[in-house]
């Protein structure tokens, strides 16, 4: 199957974005074509900061390296760094109704959230349109809130398959598994929009901080306590095997133990389960142009299959 996805470098990305989407990208890799792309353009709709932009992609890439990207199976590489994508993004929009996008959640969330509504974020989901059926993809992996995209590029592909004949394929989402929100120290949604995020390559002090900050509820250390109802217990499960989450479960319902050494051991749990990535980031960090070098390999290897695309819906469209 090929398999695309894109990720927006807005950020430093942290455990939500692991457990939530990370993780099944990595694992998607082993028995697919996947491409992988940082979706700089989609940012900039947003990041009008150059410096903060380069870094936040820069940063993207190598979280993405070090948490096991395979640049050799997979094809990874910057959206910007294939502009075709942005050539078929115009032509899709001359079939993508107002109205469609007006339905679109994600835009009025942002317009909700006081975002200036600009004309790229009201136009976003045509340019993911095109990042998707540039590349002729089949599977398209992404948490809830990007379902409606696809489902707009499959009327927009349909659109043009109908007046224009048969040439793009029709993707379909994969919602990466049916996994609960992961909660943030506060208990909400972990998400950088609300600042309760642990980020996965935090130093470790900051980690050991924003641990033994989380929300609980005021049982006592005697107390038995409801390992459901704790985001503590939901966070550790991420990070233990069976066995340990088992001896969690009955530590948390017969009491006697306190969150204090709940969060102590969660903290060792992160530390642990992220070290060796840690490292390979580090030494990543040490040589910025074998990155450069796996982006531009990349971008070349993605340009092809684009290019290959968009000459046919120009001679389909009549402007080539
Ligand atoms: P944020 O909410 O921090 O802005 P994004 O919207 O950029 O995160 O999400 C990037 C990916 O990570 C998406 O696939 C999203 O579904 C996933 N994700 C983000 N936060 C969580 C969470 N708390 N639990 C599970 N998945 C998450
Ligand atoms: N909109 C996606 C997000 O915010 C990122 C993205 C851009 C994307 N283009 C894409 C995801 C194409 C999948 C396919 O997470």
């Amino acid at each position: 199957m090929r398999i695309l996805s894109g990720i927006q470098p807005s950020g430093k990305l942290h455990i939500g974005n692991y457990f939530g989407a990370i993780k099944q990208h990595i694992q998607l890799q082993q028995d697919n074509q996947a491409i992988y792309f940082i979706a700089d353009y989609h940012a900039l709709s947003t990041v009008q900061d150059p410096q903060a932009l380069k870094e936040n992609t820069l940063d993207v890439a190598l979280d993405y390296l070090a948490l096991g990207l395979d640049a050799e199976k997979t094809i990874f590489f910057k959206q910007s760094d294939v502009p075709q994508v942005t050539e078929l993004a115009w032509i899709l929009s001359t079939l993508t109704p107002m109205g469609l996008l007006e339905r679109c959640h994600s835009y009025k969330d942002k317009i909700a959230r006081g975002i200036f509504p600009n004309h790229a974020i009201f136009a976003y989901p045509v340019l993911m349109a095109a990042d998707i059926l540039i590349y002729q993809s089949e599977l398209v992996p992404v948490g809830k809130d990007q379902k409606q995209h696809i489902e707009v590029t499959r009327d927009i592909a349909l659109k043009f398959n109908n007046l224009y004949g048969d040439i793009f394929t029709l993707p379909k989402e994969l919602m990466v598994e049916e996994h609960e929100l992961i909660p943030g120290i506060d208990g909400q949604k972990m998400s950088k929009s609300y600042n309760n995020t642990i980020g996965i390559f935090e130093p470790e002090k900051s980690i050991k901080r924003k641990v033994m900050s989380m929300v609980t509820d005021s049982k006592t250390v005697a107390q038995p306590k409801d390992p459901q109802q704790s985001n503590l217990f939901t966070l550790y499960c991420l990070f233990a095997n069976p066995k340990e989450r088992e001896t969690m479960e009955r530590k948390f319902r017969v009491g006697g133990t306190g969150y204090g050494e709940v969060k102590k051991e969660l903290y060792q749990k992160i530390i642990d389960y992220f070290a060796h990535h840690r490292e390979r980031r580090q030494a990543l960090t040490e040589n910025p142009e074998y990155i450069e070098n796996i982006l531009t390999a990349g971008a070349d290897k993605a340009g092809k299959i684009a290019a290959a695309t968009l000459s046919r819906v120009k001679q389909a469209v009549g402007v080539a």
